[in-house]
């Protein structure tokens, strides 16, 4: 039957992204009150966002009639001013997605090659396949992303490689040496994006400067995220950091205007507000020191996590816990998708929404024998 249109073959072997569920569509399908629900599914911030976000936000609405800056000018400066460079080593996005994305689009095409780990966030898959390029998904050892493996799995006609540090839905973090090692053996024909967007949450001997390491290998992009330690997830804001010729040639297949009014005020707010940022890192910590204690009393196998959610092995009846939760007001992320049947991803909240959680798990647990 016809469709009126032709979608290229790439785009009809794509599976779409799937979301956390929303809290709206939970109160609407269990008949449940929405600020009751707690969501424990997207590693959202749970304590918002900065004051001085929301203030500088508001007040760009107001010129909202507007077109923004096409280039995000003062938010680019502001992120040059953050890591000490000058802005043309920025670019702005529509959240870090976009990034990904425009990486994707400037090195891939039907016959090349995209490297990424097992267990690793599904954009990578997507960007490759929507340019008809091969994805290579190279498996993990003991759920760590394997570098050495994935040095292997580079070729001639290998033009990406995605890296995550920390990886999402595992939380596990890679240490400066084995990047850097990396780094200087994969072929200079090959963009390795670096996506940081859980870097905030890492305990501070695991944090580098790989900001640095982007000065020295001209391949190599950075990309960092609001959406998380920020809390700007739902006005989409993001970067990357790359040499001036890599953003240059990136702007020319950016979309105008790609990064909303809202988004680049308060996202450049944000960057002033590192209190609120170390306040973040506090409150994820107990966070995941909690989900780790509840787990362990349990017997329940759950991966060391450096991030703001927690991969933890609930069985072989992980579907039917997850709706056991739902119907209890409280939203998880399963892994299936990501080949983790037996596995869900559980944001960090706070500690009110966290003894939330408790309670909904050992009642569901309970429910199910
Ligand atoms: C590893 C990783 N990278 C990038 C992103 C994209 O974040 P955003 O587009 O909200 O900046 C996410 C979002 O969940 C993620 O988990």
């Amino acid at each position: 039957m016809t469709k009126g249109f032709v979608a290229k073959n790439c785009i009809e072997a794509i599976s779409p992204y799937a979301a956390g569920k929303p809290i709206e569509e939970t109160a609407r399908e269990y008949g449940l009150e929405v600020d009751k629900i707690v969501k424990l599914a997207s590693n959202e911030n749970p304590l918002g966002m900065p004051q001085s976000a929301l203030k500088a936000a508001l007040a760009a609405a107001a010129s909202g009639n507007r077109y923004p800056d096409g280039n995000a000018r003062l938010f680019r400066q502001a992120v040059a001013r953050h890591h000490n460079l000058s802005e043309d080593w920025v670019i702005a996005g529509n959240g870090s997605d976009e990034i990904l994305e425009l990486a994707a689009r400037l090195v891939l095409a039907p016959g090349l090659r995209c490297v990424y780990s097992q267990y690793s966030f599904s954009v990578y898959e997507l960007s490759a396949q929507e340019n008809g390029a091969q994805c290579v998904e190279v498996p993990a050892k003991d759920f760590a992303v394997d570098l050495e493996a994935m040095l292997a799995a580079v070729d001639c006609d290998t033009r990406l490689v995605f890296i995550t540090n920390p990886n999402n839905p595992t939380g596990f973090a890679l240490s400066k040496n084995e990047v850097e090692d990396f780094m200087t053996k994969v072929p200079e024909t090959c963009l390795v994006v670096f996506d940081e967007a859980y870097c905030d949450f890492l305990p501070p001997e695991l944090r580098f400067d790989s900001v640095e390491l982007v000065r020295r290998y001209p391949n190599m992009m950075v990309t960092r995220t609001f959406s998380k330690a920020y809390g700007l997830a739902g006005l989409r804001a993001g970067y990357g950091i790359a040499h001036p010729e890599m953003i240059e040639m990136l702007n020319r297949i950016r979309p105008p205007f790609n990064m909303n009014l809202m988004a680049q005020a308060a996202a450049a707010a944000c960057l002033e507000d590192q209190a609120f940022v170390s306040r973040v890192y506090e409150v994820n910590r107990k966070g995941l020191e909690m989900l780790e204690s509840f787990f362990k009393e349990r017997g329940i196998r759950f991966l060391k996590s450096c991030a703001n959610f927690i991969l933890v092995q609930t069985g072989p009846r992980t579907a039917e816990l997850y709706t056991e939760l739902l119907k209890r007001g409280v939203i998880v992320r399963p892994v299936k998708s990501y080949g983790l049947p037996d596995w869900m991803r559980i944001s960090v909240g706070t500690e009110e929404e966290l003894k939330r959680f408790f309670a909904a798990y050992d009642e569901s647990a309970k429910a199910l024998g």
